[in-house]
């Protein structure tokens, strides 16, 4: 099969790996793909939004399969263009990336069908919005209701810090046109996590779960960036409260698209916080996490390839989905600055173009380049150094080794990825042993 995945950060990057471990592949091409996918896959120069140019492509490639990594294509409709071209796409159609791409949208979508967030409130209009903040509870979260690559969302500890934050969106238009609209919501107390899942519309698969870490900083301080690491699986989602998340959330919300006719052929990302009373919806996402499935795809077992085609048939089943006994962490390298400005072509010193990766340790490219002579920084997230081990620890004591060997200037990654799941694991271990 000939395979086109479509985007270039550490999730594409991931993808394209694990896709050309299957053995029914034999060519991926990456647009625009990135300069880690050396050896894997072929470089198309095509951006993510330009969809009639990738229809364009893999019509005149024959490509049987197209896979989507970001959202802003799944969002304009790319799935409707490739199959009117009777080409062989795998992920939501558009109604339903509306579950990611409007918060406004997912927030009563959530309260209409009884699916378990935070309160919320909807506004277009800032004068509205700043008189509700005068009589409302602390903290809270605003958030734009468009996309805003991870950063539309931020937590206020008081009237004044949300009323900058209404200003910010709805007056100065700091993130154009996706602040017009806001989401005012509750801010929720628990332990976050990332439940992704496969669903062909009718059956939901969820895959490990996983934590991500979303501030910039250590200790969870900063701002919130697209994701700076990750490890799986999480220890606090015991198979009861699995069952709550696959029956109250997934299958709640898989059902409900498609009642409204929004057909969900794909990924279902839910981002969520584990509260007293159960888990609730932080977000949905219509896609795979990045760098949540730079941890999630290293440890399944099954073929991929094989997955998608039965999402695609609607045949999904959960025998057909094994993941391996292991651990794995994820430690993101990122340029100094992000997420906001910051300098690129920066040299890149102990990377080596076209090194074979074993299944064990992972060096997933976001924003590099290979200059002819080195590889360079391009991006705010730049690696993400992933590895796999027999338990949390191991993997992440693996992971910073990994990051150890990597220098360019003005490198920065959190040194405390993994924190709470070892956090916990000292604290179990000192109650067994008495302390
Ligand atoms: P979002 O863009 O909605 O995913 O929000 C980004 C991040 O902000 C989340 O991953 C959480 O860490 C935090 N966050 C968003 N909404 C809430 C909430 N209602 N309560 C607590 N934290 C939140
Ligand atoms: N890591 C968060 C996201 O992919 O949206």
């Amino acid at each position: 099969m000939k395979l086109l995945v479509i985007g270039g950060g550490g999730r594409e990057h991931a993808l394209v790996w694990k896709l050309s471990q299957s053995p029914v592949v034999k060519k991926i091409y990456a647009a625009p793909g990135n300069a880690g996918m050396f050896g894997m896959a072929e470089l198309v120069n095509i951006p993510h939004n330009r969809i009639h140019d990738l229809a364009d492509f893999a019509s005149r490639q024959r490509i049987d399969l197209t896979v989507v990594g970001p959202e802003l294509p799944l969002s304009m409709g790319i799935v409707e263009l490739f199959q009117k071209q009777k080409l062989r796409i795998l992920g939501p159609s558009q109604g339903a990336a509306q579950i990611e791409a409007s918060k406004a949208f997912a927030k009563r979508f959530m309260q209409q069908h009884h699916i378990p967030t935070a309160s919320f409130m909807v506004f277009d209009d800032p004068y509205a919005a700043k008189t509700f903040l005068r009589s409302t509870a602390y903290p809270l979260v605003v958030k734009t209701d468009g996309l805003a690559a991870g950063k539309g969302a931020i937590i206020c500890e008081d009237k004044e810090e949300a009323r900058v934050a209404v200003e910010r969106m709805m007056v100065a238009k700091e993130f154009g046109t996706a602040g017009e609209r806001i989401v005012i919501e509750k801010f929720l107390e628990g332990e976050e996590v990332t439940i992704m899942a496969f669903t062909d519309g009718k059956t939901v698969v969820p895959m490990l779960s996983s934590q991500d870490h979303k501030a910039i900083f250590d200790g969870g301080e900063g701002p919130n960036t697209g994701g700076m690491g990750a490890y799986a699986p999480t220890h606090f989602i015991d198979e009861r409260m699995m069952q709550r998340v696959q029956e109250d959330i997934l299958e709640r919300t898989v059902a409900a698209l498609s009642q409204e006719g929004r057909a969900f052929k794909g990924i279902l990302y839910a981002g969520l916080m584990i509260t007293e009373s159960g888990p609730k919806v932080i977000e949905f996402n219509c896609r795979f996490g990045d760098p949540e499935t730079q941890v999630v795809l290293p440890l399944l077992a099954s073929d991929l390839v094989e997955i998608f085609l039965s999402i695609i048939e609607g045949e999904l089943d959960v025998s057909n989905i094994q993941w391996r006994d292991k651990a794995a962490a994820c430690v993101v390298l990122a340029s100094e600055g992000y997420p906001g400005s910051y300098e690129k072509n920066r040299v890149i010193a102990g990377l080596h173009q076209g090194k074979a990766q074993d299944d064990e340790v992972f060096c997933f490219h976001s924003g590099t380049r290979w200059d002819k002579t080195h590889y360079v920084t391009d991006g705010g997230r730049v690696l993400g150094l992933t590895a796999l081990g027999k338990d949390i620890s191991t993997a992440l004591a693996r992971a910073y080794q990994e990051v150890d060997k990597i220098k360019f200037e003005g490198m920065h990654y959190r040194r405390d990825i993994g924190y709470n799941a070892l956090s916990r694991k000292r604290s179990q271990s000192n109650v067994a042993s008495g302390h």
